[in-house]
């Protein structure tokens, strides 16, 4: 099955008199379980297409099936339900709640999807073992480094056990030894848990790590 399959997708923003054609006549598929890149300019429309393809907005044109959903056609309810319970979102900031411990960061969006306390709880235990941080589970984002709370940020993403990981530039705000490791940390944990990647990234090292890599350019993907 393919957990993406994009059939010539455009979007325009409309900014006063002017459109903007951002992404024309884009098409992707991804299978299960593969994991791709996508490089391209500052500007080229790499955050934009993680967007559609996670239901934050929405597209103008062509077709858009993500994890088995006709995400062009989904009513907003519908796709609140997707973004919840079928992707998991890695952005550059980790956007953490910070009055919250980071054991309760993780656990949060699985509490919104409907699942009980406890079962909340010890996902989110784990996931934070995996991740290499179980002994700061009880402290706030103000107590970790940047790396660490990117890192719980990555362990959010994955409570709710989705299909597809986006990540969008997950290490843009991280120097390089700390990229490393949270780089590590997606890739072993896409790995174990059996997920579907699609990552933004200006680490042209990661193409070699990755079944599939895309160049954005002039609203098209190009293959590399
Ligand atoms: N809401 C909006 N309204 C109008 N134009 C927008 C909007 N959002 C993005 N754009 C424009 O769409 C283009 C693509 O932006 P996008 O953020 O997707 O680029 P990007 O490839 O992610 O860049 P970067 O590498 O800097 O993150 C840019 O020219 C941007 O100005
Ligand atoms: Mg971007």
């Amino acid at each position: 099955m393919a957990i993406l399959d994009i059939q010539d997708l455009q979007k325009i923003y409309n900014t006063g008199s002017e459109e903007l054609k951002i992404l024309d006549n884009l098409s992707l598929q991804i299978e299960e379980g593969r994991s791709a890149v996508i490089t391209g300019e500052s500007g080229s429309g790499k955050s934009t297409l993680l967007n559609l393809i996670g239901g934050l907005d929405r597209i103008n044109g062509g077709k858009l099936y993500s994890c088995g959903f006709p995400i062009h056609d989904l009513s907003e309810k519908q796709l609140t339900d997707y973004r919840r319970k079928s992707i998991g979102l890695v952005f550059q900031s980790h956007y953490l709640l910070k009055d919250f411990t980071a054991l309760e960061n993780v656990a949060i969006p699985a509490r919104i999807a409907g699942t009980d306390k406890k079962t909340a709880i010890e996902r989110a235990g784990e996931l934070i073992n995996k991740v290499g941080l179980g002994d700061r589970r009880e402290h706030y984002p103000s107590q970790m480094s940047g790396g660490e709370r990117q890192r719980i940020a990555l362990a959010r993403s994955l409570v709710n056990d989705p299909d597809l990981i986006l990540a969008d530039e997950p290490t843009g705000n991280l120097d390089e030894k700390n990229s490393r490791i949270v780089e590590d940390i997606l890739f072993s944990l896409v790995e174990d848990y059996k997920k579907s990647l699609l990552l933004v990234t200006h680490n042209l090292i990661l193409t070699e790590r990755v079944d599939l890599s895309f160049h954005l350019t002039c609203g098209v993907l190009k293959e590399k």
